[in-house]
Protein backbone atom coordinates (compact mmCIF):
# COMPACT_ATOMS: atom_id res chain seq x y z
CA UNK A 1 0.00 0.00 0.00
CA UNK A 2 1.25 3.15 -1.12
CA UNK A 3 1.99 6.36 1.68
CA UNK A 4 -0.05 9.38 2.22
CA UNK A 5 1.77 12.08 1.53
CA UNK A 6 1.06 15.85 1.56
CA UNK A 7 2.40 18.61 -0.25
CA UNK A 8 3.68 20.21 3.29
CA UNK A 9 6.80 21.91 5.12
CA UNK A 10 7.77 20.47 8.03
CA UNK A 11 8.77 23.44 10.78
CA UNK A 12 10.89 20.46 13.10
CA UNK A 13 11.56 22.31 15.86
CA UNK A 14 9.08 24.73 14.92
CA UNK A 15 11.75 27.52 14.20
CA UNK A 16 10.25 30.89 12.95
CA UNK A 17 6.32 29.74 13.61
CA UNK A 18 4.34 32.15 15.43
CA UNK A 19 1.47 30.54 17.80
CA UNK A 20 -0.12 34.31 18.91
CA UNK A 21 0.28 38.06 19.05
CA UNK A 22 1.75 38.53 21.56
CA UNK A 23 2.71 41.76 24.10
CA UNK A 24 4.83 40.32 26.77
CA UNK A 25 8.39 40.23 25.59
CA UNK A 26 10.11 41.21 22.80
CA UNK A 27 13.77 39.62 21.71
CA UNK A 28 16.08 41.46 19.47
CA UNK A 29 18.73 38.19 18.76
CA UNK A 30 20.41 39.95 16.06
CA UNK A 31 20.99 43.26 18.37
CA UNK A 32 21.06 41.58 21.87
CA UNK A 33 17.89 43.42 22.94
CA UNK A 34 15.09 41.68 25.11
CA UNK A 35 12.46 43.96 26.30
CA UNK A 36 9.48 43.05 29.23
CA UNK A 37 5.85 44.83 27.87
CA UNK A 38 8.75 47.49 26.58
CA UNK A 39 10.68 47.70 29.39
CA UNK A 40 14.75 46.52 28.47
CA UNK A 41 16.14 43.93 30.33
CA UNK A 42 18.88 46.38 31.31
CA UNK A 43 16.12 49.11 32.82
CA UNK A 44 14.08 46.00 34.90
CA UNK A 45 17.54 44.68 36.26
CA UNK A 46 18.71 48.27 37.35
CA UNK A 47 15.95 49.63 38.75
CA UNK A 48 12.73 46.94 39.35
CA UNK A 49 11.94 44.34 41.64
CA UNK A 50 11.28 40.43 40.55
CA UNK A 51 7.96 41.06 42.55
CA UNK A 52 7.18 44.38 40.50
CA UNK A 53 8.46 42.90 37.05
CA UNK A 54 6.29 39.65 37.68
CA UNK A 55 3.31 42.13 37.95
CA UNK A 56 4.43 44.36 34.89
CA UNK A 57 4.23 40.69 33.04
CA UNK A 58 0.58 39.44 34.34
CA UNK A 59 -0.74 42.52 34.32
CA UNK A 60 0.73 44.58 31.48
CA UNK A 61 1.63 47.65 33.38
CA UNK A 62 4.20 48.61 36.23
CA UNK A 63 2.09 48.67 39.34
CA UNK A 64 1.31 52.06 41.57
CA UNK A 65 2.69 51.63 45.29
CA UNK A 66 -0.78 50.47 46.37
CA UNK A 67 -1.11 47.77 43.71
CA UNK A 68 2.48 46.61 44.41
CA UNK A 69 1.78 46.39 47.63
CA UNK A 70 -1.55 44.31 47.51
CA UNK A 71 0.37 42.33 44.98
CA UNK A 72 3.07 41.53 47.75
CA UNK A 73 0.65 40.91 50.47
CA UNK A 74 -1.14 38.09 48.61
CA UNK A 75 2.25 36.43 47.27
CA UNK A 76 2.86 36.55 51.14
CA UNK A 77 -0.34 35.14 52.58
CA UNK A 78 0.08 32.36 49.83
CA UNK A 79 3.98 31.25 51.30
CA UNK A 80 2.97 28.92 53.42
CA UNK A 81 2.43 25.16 52.25
CA UNK A 82 0.19 22.87 53.99
CA UNK A 83 1.10 20.53 56.56
CA UNK A 84 -0.22 17.84 53.76
CA UNK A 85 3.03 18.46 51.69
CA UNK A 86 4.92 19.14 54.28
CA UNK A 87 4.12 15.49 54.79
CA UNK A 88 4.64 14.36 50.89
CA UNK A 89 7.68 15.90 51.12
CA UNK A 90 8.90 14.08 54.31
CA UNK A 91 7.85 11.03 51.96
CA UNK A 92 9.78 11.56 48.96
CA UNK A 93 13.61 9.38 48.40
CA UNK A 94 15.80 11.78 49.20
CA UNK A 95 18.21 11.26 46.77
CA UNK A 96 15.26 12.54 44.00
CA UNK A 97 15.86 15.33 41.72
CA UNK A 98 14.40 18.62 43.24
CA UNK A 99 12.61 19.32 39.84
CA UNK A 100 10.95 15.92 39.80
CA UNK A 101 10.07 17.02 43.69
CA UNK A 102 8.54 20.52 42.42
CA UNK A 103 6.81 18.99 39.65
CA UNK A 104 5.34 16.39 42.14
CA UNK A 105 4.64 18.92 44.99
CA UNK A 106 3.07 21.21 42.29
CA UNK A 107 0.85 18.86 40.81
CA UNK A 108 -0.13 17.52 44.86
CA UNK A 109 -1.15 21.71 45.28
CA UNK A 110 -3.83 20.61 42.52
CA UNK A 111 -5.18 17.80 44.69
CA UNK A 112 -5.43 19.76 47.70
CA UNK A 113 -7.32 22.80 46.09
CA UNK A 114 -10.95 21.44 46.30
CA UNK A 115 -11.38 23.91 43.21
CA UNK A 116 -8.61 23.31 40.86
CA UNK A 117 -10.03 24.33 37.67
CA UNK A 118 -11.80 28.21 36.60
CA UNK A 119 -12.83 29.22 33.41
CA UNK A 120 -12.56 33.06 35.26
CA UNK A 121 -8.97 34.42 34.24
CA UNK A 122 -8.76 36.43 37.47
CA UNK A 123 -9.34 33.34 39.54
CA UNK A 124 -6.49 31.27 37.31
CA UNK A 125 -4.06 34.25 37.69
CA UNK A 126 -4.82 33.57 41.45
CA UNK A 127 -4.05 30.26 41.47
CA UNK A 128 -0.78 30.83 39.61
CA UNK A 129 0.38 33.25 42.04
CA UNK A 130 -0.31 30.64 44.64
CA UNK A 131 2.08 28.51 43.47
CA UNK A 132 4.49 31.11 42.82
CA UNK A 133 5.02 32.23 46.21
CA UNK A 134 5.07 28.95 47.68
CA UNK A 135 7.67 27.52 45.45
CA UNK A 136 10.52 28.74 47.09
CA UNK A 137 8.75 27.47 50.13
CA UNK A 138 8.76 23.74 48.76
CA UNK A 139 12.42 24.21 47.27
CA UNK A 140 13.66 25.13 50.45
CA UNK A 141 11.79 22.66 52.57
CA UNK A 142 13.29 19.58 50.20
CA UNK A 143 16.41 21.01 50.59
CA UNK A 144 16.37 21.02 54.32
CA UNK A 145 14.86 17.84 54.88
CA UNK A 146 16.95 15.97 52.55
CA UNK A 147 20.12 17.64 54.56
CA UNK A 148 18.38 16.15 57.92
CA UNK A 149 17.08 19.64 58.82
CA UNK A 150 13.84 20.44 59.69
CA UNK A 151 12.04 23.52 57.09
CA UNK A 152 11.76 26.57 57.95
CA UNK A 153 8.77 28.41 57.53
CA UNK A 154 8.58 31.95 55.36
CA UNK A 155 9.63 34.71 57.36
CA UNK A 156 7.26 37.41 56.52
CA UNK A 157 8.08 40.72 55.09
CA UNK A 158 10.29 39.81 52.57
CA UNK A 159 10.58 39.39 49.26
CA UNK A 160 10.78 36.55 46.47
CA UNK A 161 14.40 36.57 46.48
CA UNK A 162 14.77 36.71 50.42
CA UNK A 163 12.66 34.33 51.35
CA UNK A 164 14.21 31.77 49.52
CA UNK A 165 17.56 32.38 50.71
CA UNK A 166 16.08 33.05 54.07
CA UNK A 167 14.11 29.72 54.39
CA UNK A 168 17.00 27.74 52.83
CA UNK A 169 19.54 28.73 55.80
CA UNK A 170 17.15 30.37 58.64
CA UNK A 171 19.89 33.12 58.54
CA UNK A 172 18.72 36.42 57.87
CA UNK A 173 20.58 36.95 54.13
CA UNK A 174 22.70 39.14 53.55
CA UNK A 175 21.17 42.57 51.64
CA UNK A 176 23.78 41.94 48.45
CA UNK A 177 22.66 38.03 48.22
CA UNK A 178 19.02 38.95 48.32
CA UNK A 179 19.78 41.88 45.48
CA UNK A 180 21.91 39.66 43.29
CA UNK A 181 18.97 36.77 43.58
CA UNK A 182 16.54 39.33 42.97
CA UNK A 183 17.86 40.33 39.68
CA UNK A 184 18.33 36.85 38.91
CA UNK A 185 14.90 36.42 39.01
CA UNK A 186 13.80 38.82 36.91
CA UNK A 187 15.86 37.85 34.12
CA UNK A 188 14.96 34.56 34.23
CA UNK A 189 10.85 35.38 34.61
CA UNK A 190 10.26 35.84 30.93
CA UNK A 191 11.44 34.75 27.78
CA UNK A 192 8.83 34.65 24.79
CA UNK A 193 7.23 31.67 23.61
CA UNK A 194 10.40 28.66 24.21
CA UNK A 195 9.55 25.70 24.85
CA UNK A 196 8.44 25.49 28.38
CA UNK A 197 6.10 28.83 27.73
CA UNK A 198 4.86 26.88 24.54
CA UNK A 199 3.93 23.75 26.94
CA UNK A 200 2.00 25.62 29.04
CA UNK A 201 0.32 27.57 26.32
CA UNK A 202 -0.68 23.99 24.72
CA UNK A 203 -1.93 22.70 28.25
CA UNK A 204 -3.96 26.03 28.51
CA UNK A 205 -5.57 25.67 24.97
CA UNK A 206 -7.36 22.55 26.35
CA UNK A 207 -8.80 24.51 29.21
CA UNK A 208 -6.85 22.38 32.18
CA UNK A 209 -6.09 24.09 35.14
CA UNK A 210 -3.25 26.40 36.25
CA UNK A 211 -1.44 23.26 38.22
CA UNK A 212 -1.62 21.30 35.49
CA UNK A 213 -0.28 24.42 33.14
CA UNK A 214 2.46 24.95 35.10
CA UNK A 215 3.32 21.32 35.79
CA UNK A 216 3.78 20.78 32.11
CA UNK A 217 6.34 23.84 32.08
CA UNK A 218 8.31 22.16 34.68
CA UNK A 219 8.31 18.71 33.18
CA UNK A 220 9.88 20.70 30.07
CA UNK A 221 12.01 22.85 31.88
CA UNK A 222 13.55 20.41 33.25
CA UNK A 223 15.75 18.86 30.05
CA UNK A 224 19.49 20.13 29.71
CA UNK A 225 18.52 21.69 27.04
CA UNK A 226 16.63 24.41 28.28
CA UNK A 227 16.69 25.07 32.13
CA UNK A 228 18.95 22.11 32.99
CA UNK A 229 21.65 23.69 31.38
CA UNK A 230 23.07 25.90 33.42
CA UNK A 231 23.65 23.09 35.92
CA UNK A 232 25.50 21.39 33.57
CA UNK A 233 27.49 25.15 32.75
CA UNK A 234 28.39 24.97 36.20
CA UNK A 235 29.72 21.43 36.26
CA UNK A 236 31.70 21.80 33.23
CA UNK A 237 33.42 25.16 35.30
CA UNK A 238 34.30 22.82 38.36
CA UNK A 239 34.99 20.29 36.35
CA UNK A 240 37.70 22.33 33.93
CA UNK A 241 38.51 23.70 37.44
CA UNK A 242 41.72 26.31 36.45
CA UNK A 243 41.68 28.69 34.03
CA UNK A 244 44.92 26.76 32.44
CA UNK A 245 42.74 23.87 31.57
CA UNK A 246 39.84 25.91 29.49
CA UNK A 247 41.47 26.02 25.99
CA UNK A 248 42.05 22.03 25.96
CA UNK A 249 38.59 21.47 27.54
CA UNK A 250 37.13 23.78 25.02
CA UNK A 251 38.99 21.98 21.75
CA UNK A 252 38.27 18.78 22.75
CA UNK A 253 34.99 19.36 23.03
CA UNK A 254 34.59 20.61 20.04
CA UNK A 255 36.45 18.51 18.36
CA UNK A 256 34.42 15.43 19.45
CA UNK A 257 31.15 17.59 18.75
CA UNK A 258 30.29 17.83 22.11
CA UNK A 259 28.29 21.20 23.22
CA UNK A 260 29.79 23.81 25.25
CA UNK A 261 26.71 24.50 27.97
CA UNK A 262 26.33 28.15 28.08
CA UNK A 263 26.73 28.29 24.55
CA UNK A 264 24.19 29.13 21.40
CA UNK A 265 20.39 30.29 21.33
CA UNK A 266 17.60 29.07 19.05
CA UNK A 267 16.99 33.10 18.92
CA UNK A 268 20.31 35.22 20.16
CA UNK A 269 22.66 35.10 17.30
CA UNK A 270 24.87 37.19 19.51
CA UNK A 271 25.72 38.34 22.76
CA UNK A 272 22.79 37.16 25.07
CA UNK A 273 21.74 40.53 27.07
CA UNK A 274 20.78 38.87 30.44
CA UNK A 275 24.50 37.31 29.92
CA UNK A 276 26.11 40.70 30.12
CA UNK A 277 23.95 41.50 33.71
CA UNK A 278 24.84 38.21 35.23
CA UNK A 279 28.39 38.37 34.37
CA UNK A 280 28.93 41.68 35.80
CA UNK A 281 27.34 40.37 39.09
CA UNK A 282 29.13 37.28 38.72
CA UNK A 283 32.63 39.24 38.87
CA UNK A 284 31.45 41.64 41.72
CA UNK A 285 30.15 38.51 43.75
CA UNK A 286 33.51 36.53 42.97
CA UNK A 287 35.44 38.92 44.26
CA UNK A 288 33.37 39.97 47.96
CA UNK A 289 33.11 35.95 48.23
CA UNK A 290 36.15 35.17 47.50
CA UNK A 291 35.89 32.66 44.55
CA UNK A 292 37.46 34.43 41.68
CA UNK A 293 39.33 30.85 40.51
CA UNK A 294 36.02 29.86 39.59
CA UNK A 295 34.85 32.95 37.69
CA UNK A 296 38.31 33.51 35.77
CA UNK A 297 38.02 29.67 35.11
CA UNK A 298 34.46 30.58 33.17
CA UNK A 299 36.17 34.08 31.86
CA UNK A 300 38.86 31.36 30.31
CA UNK A 301 36.10 29.05 28.90
CA UNK A 302 34.28 31.37 27.50
CA UNK A 303 37.50 33.49 25.82
CA UNK A 304 38.76 29.78 24.48
CA UNK A 305 34.98 29.29 23.45
CA UNK A 306 34.45 32.27 21.53
CA UNK A 307 38.03 32.53 19.55
CA UNK A 308 37.18 28.37 18.53
CA UNK A 309 33.55 29.42 17.65
CA UNK A 310 34.42 32.73 15.81
CA UNK A 311 32.57 32.74 12.78
CA UNK A 312 29.42 31.39 14.48
CA UNK A 313 26.71 32.59 15.92
CA UNK A 314 26.83 30.54 18.63
CA UNK A 315 27.33 33.30 22.23
CA UNK A 316 27.44 32.44 25.39
CA UNK A 317 23.75 32.66 26.52
CA UNK A 318 22.20 33.46 30.06
CA UNK A 319 23.33 29.92 31.43
CA UNK A 320 26.99 30.78 31.38
CA UNK A 321 27.10 32.44 34.25
CA UNK A 322 24.11 32.19 36.28
CA UNK A 323 25.19 28.88 37.98
CA UNK A 324 28.24 30.31 38.78
CA UNK A 325 26.49 33.60 40.50
CA UNK A 326 23.91 30.53 42.44
CA UNK A 327 27.00 28.28 43.44
CA UNK A 328 28.75 31.64 44.82
CA UNK A 329 25.08 32.01 46.90
CA UNK A 330 25.55 28.71 48.44
CA UNK A 331 23.04 27.41 46.50
CA UNK A 332 23.58 23.77 45.74
CA UNK A 333 23.33 23.02 41.91
CA UNK A 334 20.41 20.55 41.15
CA UNK A 335 18.27 23.49 43.21
CA UNK A 336 19.40 26.04 39.53
CA UNK A 337 16.84 24.92 37.76
CA UNK A 338 14.06 24.74 40.62
CA UNK A 339 14.90 28.04 41.04
CA UNK A 340 14.09 29.10 37.41
CA UNK A 341 10.78 27.65 38.05
CA UNK A 342 10.39 29.83 40.76
CA UNK A 343 11.12 33.05 38.35
CA UNK A 344 9.27 32.09 34.94
CA UNK A 345 6.38 30.82 36.74
CA UNK A 346 5.48 34.86 35.93
CA UNK A 347 5.88 34.40 32.55
CA UNK A 348 4.17 31.13 31.99
CA UNK A 349 1.04 32.57 33.53
CA UNK A 350 1.32 35.80 31.31
CA UNK A 351 1.62 33.92 28.39
CA UNK A 352 -1.54 31.51 29.38
CA UNK A 353 -3.99 34.04 30.12
CA UNK A 354 -3.07 35.96 27.30
CA UNK A 355 -3.55 33.34 25.01
CA UNK A 356 -6.57 32.48 27.29
CA UNK A 357 -8.27 35.24 26.36
CA UNK A 358 -8.55 34.38 21.98
CA UNK A 359 -8.18 30.23 22.68
CA UNK A 360 -7.57 28.20 20.08
CA UNK A 361 -7.17 24.59 20.91
CA UNK A 362 -3.14 23.71 19.39
CA UNK A 363 -3.48 21.02 17.79
CA UNK A 364 -0.36 20.85 14.91
CA UNK A 365 -0.59 18.16 12.43
CA UNK A 366 2.30 15.09 11.95
CA UNK A 367 3.04 14.26 8.47
CA UNK A 368 2.21 10.44 8.02
CA UNK A 369 4.64 8.85 6.04
CA UNK A 370 4.11 5.15 6.62
CA UNK A 371 1.66 2.35 5.32
CA UNK A 372 -2.16 1.86 5.28
CA UNK A 373 -4.50 -0.60 4.75
CA UNK A 374 -2.45 -3.75 5.88
CA UNK A 375 -3.66 -6.74 6.41
CA UNK A 376 -3.99 -7.93 10.14
CA UNK A 377 -1.43 -10.84 10.57
CA UNK A 378 -1.81 -13.54 13.09
CA UNK A 379 -0.10 -13.64 16.27
CA UNK A 380 1.99 -16.67 15.02
CA UNK A 381 3.16 -14.96 11.56
CA UNK A 382 4.49 -11.65 12.87
CA UNK A 383 7.87 -10.76 12.42
CA UNK A 384 8.57 -8.96 15.82
CA UNK A 385 10.23 -6.66 13.43
CA UNK A 386 9.49 -2.65 12.55
CA UNK A 387 7.76 -2.56 8.83
CA UNK A 388 10.30 -2.10 6.33
C1 LIG B 1 20.35 26.15 22.97
C2 LIG B 1 20.53 25.22 21.77
C3 LIG B 1 19.73 23.95 22.00
C4 LIG B 1 19.99 25.96 20.54
O1 LIG B 1 20.29 25.19 19.48
P1 LIG B 1 19.61 25.27 18.05
O2 LIG B 1 19.15 26.62 17.71
O3 LIG B 1 18.61 24.18 17.96
O4 LIG B 1 20.85 25.00 17.15
P2 LIG B 1 21.35 23.58 16.73
O5 LIG B 1 21.23 22.60 17.86
O6 LIG B 1 20.68 23.26 15.45
O7 LIG B 1 22.89 23.87 16.47
C5 LIG B 1 23.37 24.50 15.29
C6 LIG B 1 24.86 24.24 15.18
O8 LIG B 1 25.53 24.91 16.24
C7 LIG B 1 26.25 23.98 17.04
N1 LIG B 1 26.07 24.38 18.43
C8 LIG B 1 24.97 24.86 19.00
N2 LIG B 1 25.19 25.10 20.28
C9 LIG B 1 26.46 24.75 20.54
C10 LIG B 1 27.26 24.76 21.70
N3 LIG B 1 26.75 25.16 22.87
N4 LIG B 1 28.51 24.33 21.62
C11 LIG B 1 29.02 23.91 20.45
N5 LIG B 1 28.32 23.88 19.31
C12 LIG B 1 27.04 24.28 19.35
C13 LIG B 1 25.60 22.64 16.80
O9 LIG B 1 26.48 21.57 17.06
C14 LIG B 1 25.22 22.76 15.36
O10 LIG B 1 26.38 22.52 14.59
P3 LIG B 1 26.28 21.71 13.21
O11 LIG B 1 25.37 22.54 12.33
O12 LIG B 1 27.68 21.63 12.75
O13 LIG B 1 25.68 20.38 13.55
C15 LIG B 1 22.03 24.88 21.56
O14 LIG B 1 22.77 26.04 21.30
C16 LIG B 1 22.62 24.12 22.75
O15 LIG B 1 22.48 22.90 22.84
N6 LIG B 1 23.33 24.86 23.67
C17 LIG B 1 23.88 24.24 24.84
C18 LIG B 1 22.81 24.16 25.91
C19 LIG B 1 22.44 25.50 26.48
O16 LIG B 1 23.31 26.29 26.85
N7 LIG B 1 21.12 25.75 26.60
C20 LIG B 1 20.60 26.96 27.21
C21 LIG B 1 19.84 27.78 26.25
S1 LIG B 1 19.34 29.30 27.04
Amino acid sequence: MSTIREPVVIHKGLDNVYVKESKICYIDGEASKLFYRGYSIEELASHSTFEETSYLLIYGWLPTESQLDQFTGKLESYRVIEPRLLDLLRKLPPKSDPMDVLRTAVSALGVYDPQPATDDLDARIDKALAILAKVPTIITAFQRLRTGSDPIPPKGHMTQAGEFLYMLTGHEPDPHDVHVMDVALILHAEHEMNASTFACTVTASTLADMYSVITSGIGTLRGPLHGGANEAALRTVLDVGDPSNADSYVVDALTHKKRIMGFGHRVYKTWDPRYLILKKLGEELAVKKGQTKLFDTALAIETSARKHLEGTPIFPNVDSYSGIVFHMLGIETDLFTPIFVMSRISGWTAHTIEYLEANRLIRPKALYVGKIGLPYPPIESRSGKPQE
